[in-house]
């Protein structure tokens, strides 16, 4: 298929599958218009378990995935037969999760006889930003933080990617949701942690700053969960507002710290900020600030597109298709895609 500049009425019509883990999604998106989008959400679900279940979150895709399809096509007024490209998440994540929504992309490819591209899910976020952006990726620092990653990465253009850190340990998600468990707060605690923070004393407990003098650009959050661990038998009651607002302030300052040493260091004039974590308003609000005093462009997705998404899957289809990619109806799905080996091919 050739593929049409992204303004135009022919750039093609992409439906993406993303089920990495717990959240069944789809969208379709023609060049730079997301016409429709739509996630199930199994949190719910796995909620009572404390952390998502492989096998049932596989048991709701497969539950979840055609009516979640259907409200999509429906949302935008269109049919398969309409789709010019189907793309779902090829990794990482859950390999019984991963399957569902790449065999059926898979088999719409086959069936409709057009192009299947398979899709990083940490190209997804990364990209996610430039979503709004005409020109999309450009020249720029990006900084995913989300449950399963927290990666620096300096973006020279769509598939141009050189990593600059990623954490040693916990990803900061993950440090929000073992902070919000060690606290008594419903999974996933990130957003839970960022609520209670609102009623909080950021200054009141001085958490640790791990690795803010290590001359790289890696994290680590093991350190500050600990931390959290070992403060909270010495107050009693505990104060939880305090202390999530104390550690929300230190996972910020951390993030903040390095990426700026990053921007400046690169010298570039955009910071594209995506994954689940950059939800958090504390983060968003310290991100602004700083990119306000370094002179540099914050880019940052909407809330629905930080989170576990197809859209921002199907932008990614969208751009490699318009860079001329061919279908792979070959590719298998890759559970445990390392981000160092992607990134610095
Ligand atoms: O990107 P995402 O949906 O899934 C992964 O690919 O991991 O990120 C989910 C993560 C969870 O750890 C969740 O607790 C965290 O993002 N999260 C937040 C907030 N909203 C979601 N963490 C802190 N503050 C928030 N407002
Ligand atoms: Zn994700």
């Amino acid at each position: 298929m050739k593929a049409a500049g992204p303004g135009s009425p022919k750039a093609p019509l992409v439906l993406a599958l993303e089920t990495s883990c717990d959240e069944s999604a789809a969208a379709l998106i023609r060049g730079r218009e997301v016409l429709a989008a739509e996630v199930f959400s199994q949190i719910a679900i796995h909620g009572q378990y404390g952390g998502v279940v492989p096998e049932v979150a596989s048991r709701n895709h497969l539950l979840a995935l055609r009516p979640v399809l259907e409200a999509t096509l429906e949302g935008a007024g269109l049919r398969l037969a309409d789709l010019d490209a189907i793309a779902a998440t090829a990794g990482p994540g859950l390999a019984t999760s991963l399957m569902l929504g790449f065999s059926l992309a898979k088999g719409i490819a086959v069936a409709l006889g057009r192009p299947f591209i398979p899709v990083n899910h940490i190209e997804g976020h990364l990209l996610s930003p430039f979503l709004g952006e005409p020109t999309g990726p450009r020249d720029s620092v990006g900084l995913v933080v989300s449950g399963g990653h927290t990666l620096l990465v300096r973006i020279y253009g769509t598939g141009r990617y050189r990593l600059l850190g990623k954490t040693l340990d916990d990803a900061a998600g993950e440090a929000f949701d073992k902070v919000g468990k060690l606290l008594g707060l419903p999974y996933p605690g990130g957003p839970h942690v960022a609520e209670t923070a609102l009623g909080g004393d950021r200054r009141r407990f001085n958490f640790p700053r791990s690795m803010l003098g290590s001359g790289d650009y890696d994290f680590s959050f093991s350190g500050l969960k600990t931390a959290v661990r070992y403060l909270l038998p010495k107050h009693v009651p505990v104060p939880v507002a305090d202390v999530c607002a104390s550690f929300q302030e230190a996972v910020v300052d951390i993030l903040v710290a390095k990426t700026v040493k990053a921007i400046r260091a690169e010298s570039v004039d955009t910071l594209a900020l995506s994954g689940g974590v950059s939800c958090n308003l504390r983060l968003r609000e310290q991100f602004a600030a700083a990119c306000r005093i370094e002179g540099v462009q914050l880019l940052l997705a909407p809330p629905a597109l930080c989170t576990d998404n197809a859209a921002m899957i199907a932008y990614v289809a969208a751009l490699k298709l318009e860079g001329g990619a061919v279908s792979q109806l070959e590719a298998e799905i890759e559970p445990s895609l390392n981000a160092s080996r992607w990134l610095n091919g």
